[in-house]
């Protein structure tokens, strides 16, 4: 089992960037938290500010993972280009989205999700732990 975990812009800041709204872990954090929790899972964790390179890593993924949860940050409120990315493959491999915040308590403009559509659900509020609830989400609906 290979789940690829993807995180979009600014989640490199993780703990330093404003941590009373997104808790005050690193990504790198939350990365080794999912490896011990999930210890029989291959997790290939991954970050990027750039759309096209999320882009490019969801297209490659068809042939290689099992399953996608996906942070993608503020590309969640802009981007056709990943909504359209995680609809190509997600025949073969559901994704789950995830955030740290819960964004319906935030600026109007984070109350839509342009990629949550193309997934099967959508997990947020709790901060590092949504990663692990996303987590279990995707595992039980894969198996
Ligand atoms: C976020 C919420 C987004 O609105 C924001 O742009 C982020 C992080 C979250 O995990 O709460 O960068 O995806």
């Amino acid at each position: 089992m290979k789940i690829l975990v993807l995180n979009g812009p600014n989640l490199n800041l993780l703990g330093q960037r404003e941590p009373n709204i997104y808790g005050s872990e690193s990504l790198t954090d939350i990365e080794n938290i999912l490896l011990k929790e999930f210890p029989d899972i291959e997790i290939i964790f991954k970050q990027s500010n750039s759309e096209s390179e999320i882009i490019i890593w969801i297209g490659e993924s068809k042939d290689t993972y099992n399953g996608i949860l996906i942070n993608p940050a503020a590309f969640t409120h802009t981007s056709l280009g990943i909504y359209d990315a995680l609809k190509a493959v997600e025949t073969t491999i559901p994704a789950i989205e995830v955030h740290l915040s819960n964004t319906h308590k935030r600026e109007e403009i984070r109350h839509k999700s342009l990629t949550a559509g193309a997934c099967l659900g959508q997990i947020m509020g709790f901060h590092g732990y949504g990663y692990i609830l996303g987590m279990h989400a995707l595992l039980k609906t894969i198996n």
